[in-house]
């Protein structure tokens, strides 16, 4: 993929449909350049290298082998040596910092002024928390970026595992090896490991990102609506291959509002799982059933990473807001503020839209995750007030059953 290509309409791509699926594609510039009947023939058509990208191990069973093959001009092998190169923010040491259980809430996280300082992609990336080893191949990281200029001559190649990039504010063009993404806010994107991939932005862009280091990404389940559900490969897009010699098969693009989600009617929100995470979409449900709001307090034995696209998070009318972020680890008890609590124990139970207008994510783990320097203190985005959301809480017990309160 060659980034000077970049002057077509971005507004325009089209995308394959299917994750999953097996596809072809071919430069129309070079007419069957793509070998016909083997990966890896003698001499490939137009002199050119065959090159594998392999999602999982040679062996793995067909229905979970992940392989892609290219065709290259020159083989990805002819690069210099690599050299180390220092970043202050990026890290997979999770001992650095004492355990902190505490409710964690993070103001907007800031976007970098492009009159003070140019910021790109990578150069904005920061991670915010993480468990697990990647030469092990087993946990997850959490990145918040924030950048305002393109990634000039510069690709990022994630070896340690899957990108699911949520952005927030800012829509990215992404060039990847096997064809450009127009992702948006309200949209996700995965780029699957080893992948080269650079993005360039057109203004102030932020979000944020989950690494996995075991597997890749899978879809969720059908659920209990089974095969008629909206759960269905081709609800999710695929990179359309525009670029040269390459013959892929595991890349998606997926709009949050065209995913599938299996709805859970007393839950008031559809869940997607991925695997070591999930993410979830609040989405407007007419109750018609059975009504139960939820107010309830939770203590998990997961930990809940969660971040605010747009809107407002019914839970947390304030103080929570778009750009920003929490995380509840493991077992640490979390909840509705006393405000929402105090609204929700006496409003009208009639069948009513919710969470109107907002979208918010989770990653939901069963690591726990440690929060690195730049998470507790350096990004200075921490709201030291957040415990307090809960301080006004009061006790309604009296001795006396509710019912037996109103007669009193
Ligand atoms: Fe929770």
């Amino acid at each position: 993929m060659d980034k000077q290509d970049n002057d077509h309409n971005w507004e325009e791509l089209k995308y394959l449909s299917g994750f999953g699926n097996d596809f072809a594609c071919e430069d129309v510039r070079c007419p069957d350049s793509l070998p016909e009947a083997q990966n890896s023939p003698q001499q490939c058509p137009y002199g050119l290298y065959a090159e594998q990208l392999s999602g999982t191990a040679f062996t793995c069973p067909r229905e979970t082998n992940k392989r892609s093959w290219l065709y290259r001009i020159l083989p990805s092998v002819l690069h210099e040596p690599f050299i180390p190169v220092k970043s202050d923010y990026i890290t997979n040491k999770w001992d650095n910092e004492e355990p902190n259980p505490n409710q964690t809430r993070w103001k907007p996280f800031l976007i970098p002024d492009v009159q003070k300082e140019k910021k790109d992609f990578l150069e904005g990336l920061a991670t915010l928390c993480g468990a697990g080893d990647t030469r092990c191949r087993h946990g997850a990281s959490v990145y918040i970026y924030g950048c305002n200029s393109s990634m000039e001559n510069k690709a990022l190649c994630n070896a340690d595992g899957d990108f699911l990039i949520v952005p927030q504010h800012g829509q990215l063009r992404v060039t990847t090896e096997f064809g450009r993404m127009l992702v948006k806010p309200e949209e996700i994107c995965v780029i699957q490991q080893g992948m080269r991939f650079s993005i360039d932005v057109d203004q102030p862009s932020r979000g944020y990102i989950l690494e996995v280091f075991d597997n890749h990404f899978v879809l969720p389940n059908l659920g209990p609506i089974g095969d008629i559900s909206i759960a269905l490969i081709f609800k999710h897009l695929t990179i359309y291959l525009f670029t040269e010699f390459f013959y892929p098969s595991l890349f998606f693009i997926s709009s949050i509002h065209l995913l599938a989600w299996f709805e859970d009617r007393e839950c008031e929100f559809t869940v997607i799982h991925k695997y070591q995470g999930s993410l979830f979409q609040s989405k407007q449900i007419l109750c018609q059933i059975h009504i139960r709001r939820h107010v309830h307090c939770l203590g998990n034995c997961m930990s809940e990473f969660m971040g605010l696209i747009t809107g407002k998070y019914e839970a947390k009318e304030e103080g929570f807001q778009p750009g920003g972020a929490t995380l509840h680890s493991m077992m640490t008890p979390h909840g509705p503020d006393a405000d929402c609590f105090e609204k929700a124990i006496v409003e009208e139970l009639t069948p009513k839209r919710v969470a109107e207008g907002s979208l918010a994510f989770m990653f939901e783990t069963s690591l726990s995750l440690a929060l690195t320097k730049w998470s507790l203190s350096t990004c200075e985005r921490v709201d030291k007030d957040y415990f307090k959301c809960w301080s006004s809480l009061k006790k309604h017990f009296t001795g006396l059953k509710i019912d037996d309160q109103k007669h009193s």
